[in-house]
């Protein structure tokens, strides 16, 4: 497996395998890889002949004072990683190759991005349209692997690749044997924090159950799922919301698809989680 630094080794690289006929997947990334990760480039190899992670930390989709500095970094242990799920490349480059000093193109995707977490973190979206885009402009994969577990992130791509013609395969949340989703910030949490977050993916359970059990009022499902996070000292609600799964707009009847978001701090931490009613 080749770790390549800029965008033209990649760009020749996949071009290669193109001219050889090959299908060529894309799992993007901001490393510090975990099993959520290796279950996405595990569909990817299995639906690509040549498979491609990017391994970025994305400057532009990090506000100032969030932990771009502090993001976890393990290039050694994610390569590691991308060779046993049977990844053929890495793309880590450096920012300076990203984006030029006067760079001025951003895409944004409207209207989507304002709820959820773009109200606490308003120009995150931005930032991963942007990348995601300039990502698929590089690679030129016939298929892109994205997770549930950022599911207003997915419903974004979902919709800039409905716009702009892209295409991307969407694949579930994959949890620690406690619940816990997978996400590389979890690395942020102490002992005591990381039995605190458990308060997540038990409110997603509740939630989801009360909702199979014929809940149609999200009102009520939701005052339920805060009600059992705030019974945990260390967690701070940023949000819990229910939300059209396509549109991201808040809904007050549980008609399916609707989404069921929550992002809520751990300490210092912001961990995000959700459920899709699919009805
Ligand atoms: O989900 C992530 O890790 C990032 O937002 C992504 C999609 C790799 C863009 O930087």
């Amino acid at each position: 497996m080749k770790i390549v630094k800029t965008v033209d080794e990649v760009r020749v690289i996949v071009k290669e395998w193109k001219k050889e006929g090959l299908t060529v997947g894309l799992v993007p990334t901001m490393g510090f890889l975990h099993e959520g990760h290796k279950s996405l480039i595990t569909r990817a190899v299995s639906e690509n002949d040549r498979v491609v992670v990017s391994d970025f930390v994305n400057p532009t989709q990090f506000g100032v004072g969030e932990d771009l500095e502090s993001y976890p970094r393990d290039l050694e242990r994610d390569t590691m990683l991308c060779e046993e799920a049977g990844a053929n490349l890495i793309f880590n480059p450096e920012p300076e190759n990203m984006y030029f000093d006067d760079f001025s193109t951003y895409v944004n995707i409207e209207s989507l991005s304002e709820e959820l977490c773009g109200k606490s973190r308003p120009i995150h979206f931005r930032g991963v349209g942007t990348v995601v885009s300039k990502l698929f402009n590089i690679v030129n994969p016939d298929r892109a692997y994205f997770g549930q577990k950022d599911a207003q992130q997915l419903a974004i791509i979902k919709r800039m690749v409905r716009d702009l013609n892209f295409d991307i395969v969407g694949c579930p949340i994959i949890r620690e044997e406690d619940g816990l989703a997978k996400s590389s910030r979890n690395t942020y949490l102490s002992k005591d924090e990381r039995k605190a977050a458990l308060i997540l993916s038990k409110a997603v359970k509740l939630g989801e159950d009360m909702a199979k059990a014929g809940e149609k009022d999200t009102d009520k499902i939701v005052s339920e799922m805060i009600k059992l996070i705030e019974t945990e000292p260390m967690a701070k609600i940023d949000y819990v919301q229910a939300v059209d799964a396509v549109s991201v707009k808040p809904v007050k009847e549980m008609t399916a698809p609707v989404l069921v978001a929550m992002a809520v701090y751990i300490g210092k931490t912001r961990l995000i989680d959700n459920f899709i009613y699919e009805g």
